[in-house]
């Protein structure tokens, strides 16, 4: 299938075009991002998507387990041989219980929360590895490496450890990930480098290192691993019964998702296989709020491939001389030089979308609230829901459309914060805790002390 599939450069004025066999993360001509492309007029596709559910019927089959692979002609990049499986993408698609619903102020039965960290380490990040590592076995790379805020690390070490495809190399900023996501990567058994500074220190010099082809880039540089990130709006459609939602709301971080997700959309679209463009709505975190600053403040947009980077350009240069650095309890989005930023102006272009930035107190209210009413989710994946709750504040959201909310990881990815969220004393509030001040944390659930006595104990219990 390998010859129906080529990278080519986003830069309207490049547009060079490049063998799927061949491992870059930019453009060797001009620098820009690569996309992949596809010939579909040489793909083989179901008429109606309803056909890839199909598919649940012969799941012995390790590509139709996958929730990636099951839409394989939908990224027809890689011949079956070569697919790198380790079961990703079994999440769920669930109505948000009444009491969520209200909180963001849809009515029941129209909010949807797409649940990623059911995946096998926890983070949506396991839909594009698998694509990655399957890209990886291709060009023949033997070791992987990326820079993260934890999850594409977990993600990358998990992959290395269970398949023994290849060698997992990490660096992260030191003291800026969850303790959860550290364990992860040091029982996997990725060789770890804690970099002195953030993310964004750490993301700069990976591209350095793996501008050296025997490191193979799994960060969402790579146009590969955001070709597996589709299959997560594959499911979301598949759950819906193929119909199309009004908003996709999601966190936005690197901004994988947001160049994946509109692609997604787009080729479903140009295929005829959906008939209506959902609108993608971005959350930021008011303390990593460069997306948001440059697309809604700057008024930044793709035009047709033919970016304002000077104006990017110099957003960054006054964020230097200024010395902002992103600073955000949603460690997972903690980042201030989103990679794929280009990619996501054209997203948001296509789908009429928008992006909105929301401070931490809104992040840990809304966490707490999809913990207490269904299956939890960590810091980042919370923005995504204090986003729908301001957007339906700002009548942008309309009450009765129907709104997924993509949450990105597990609750006990970063139980640092939550413990955290609700077991500071009222009184001791505001109060700085896991490096963040919080004013106010409205939906608190202290644990009581109570002496080993049996009174004592009934006495709590009558509160
Ligand atoms: N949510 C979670 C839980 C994440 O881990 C990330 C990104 C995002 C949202 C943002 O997604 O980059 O596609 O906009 N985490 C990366 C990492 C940066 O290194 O794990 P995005």
């Amino acid at each position: 299938m390998a010859d129906v599939a080529y990278q080519i450069c986003v830069n309207a004025a490049c547009k060079a075009t490049y063998d799927v066999g061949e491992a870059l993360f930019a453009c060797p001509k001009c620098g820009s991002l690569l996309d992949v492309a596809y010939d579909f007029s040489r793909v083989r596709l179901p008429r109606k998507l309803s056909g890839f559910e199909l598919r649940w019927k012969e799941r012995k089959d390790p590509l139709n387990l996958s929730g990636v692979w099951r839409f394989r002609e939908l990224l027809p990049f890689a011949k079956k041989r070569d697919v790198v499986t380790i079961g990703e993408g079994q999440t769920l698609l669930l109505e948000a219980a009444e009491p969520l619903a209200h909180y963001v102020g849809l009515r029941p039965g129209r909010f949807f929360l797409q649940y990623e960290g059911l995946n096998p380490s926890g983070s949506f990040k396991d839909n594009g590895m698998t694509a990655a590592f399957t890209h990886a076995k291709m060009v023949g790379a033997k070791s992987a490496i990326c820079a993260s805020t934890g999850n594409t690390a977990s993600s990358l070490a998990l992959f290395a450890a269970a398949s023994g495809a290849l060698r997992a190399i990490v660096f992260i900023g030191r003291g800026k990930i969850a303790y959860e996501k550290l364990a992860q990567i040091l029982d996997h058994g990725a060789r770890t480098l804690q970099i002195e500074g953030d993310f964004d220190d750490a993301m700069q010099k990976v591209q350095e290192v793996a501008s050296d082809p025997r490191f193979y880039l799994v960060n969402s540089l790579n146009p590969f691993r955001l070709e597996g990130q589709k299959a997560i709006m594959f499911r979301v459609l598949e759950s819906l019964g193929w119909r199309t939602p009004r908003w996709i709301v999601l966190p936005g971080g690197n901004l994988g998702n947001t160049s994946a997700f509109g692609k997604a959309f787009q080729e479903l679209y140009e295929l005829g296989l959906i008939r209506r463009k959902p609108h993608l709505a971005v959350i930021n975190s008011t303390g990593a709020n460069t997306f948001y600053q440059i697309a809604e403040k700057r008024r930044v947009k793709w035009n047709k491939g033919k970016v304002n980077e000077a104006s990017i350009k110099r957003f960054y240069q006054r964020m230097d001389e200024r010395g902002i650095r992103a600073k955000t309890i949603a460690s997972a989005i903690e980042i201030n030089r989103p990679v794929n930023l280009i990619k996501a102006l054209r997203s948001l272009e296509w789908t009429r979308g928008l992006v909105r930035q929301v401070p931490d107190e809104e992040i840990f209210d809304a966490k707490a609230q999809v913990g207490k009413f269904g299956l939890g989710c960590e810091p980042a994946s919370a923005a995504a829901v204090a986003g729908v709750k301001r957007l339906r504040r700002e009548g942008i959201i309309g009450e009765k459309e129907l709104t997924v909310a993509l949450l990105t990881g597990h609750s006990l990815k970063d139980t640092g914060a939550t413990v955290g969220y609700h077991t500071t004393r009222k009184s001791e509030l505001p109060r700085v805790f896991a490096g963040f001040k919080v004013k106010r944390a409205r939906y608190q659930n202290r644990p009581i002390p109570v002496t080993n006595d049996l009174k004592a104990i009934l006495r709590a219990l009558k509160e």
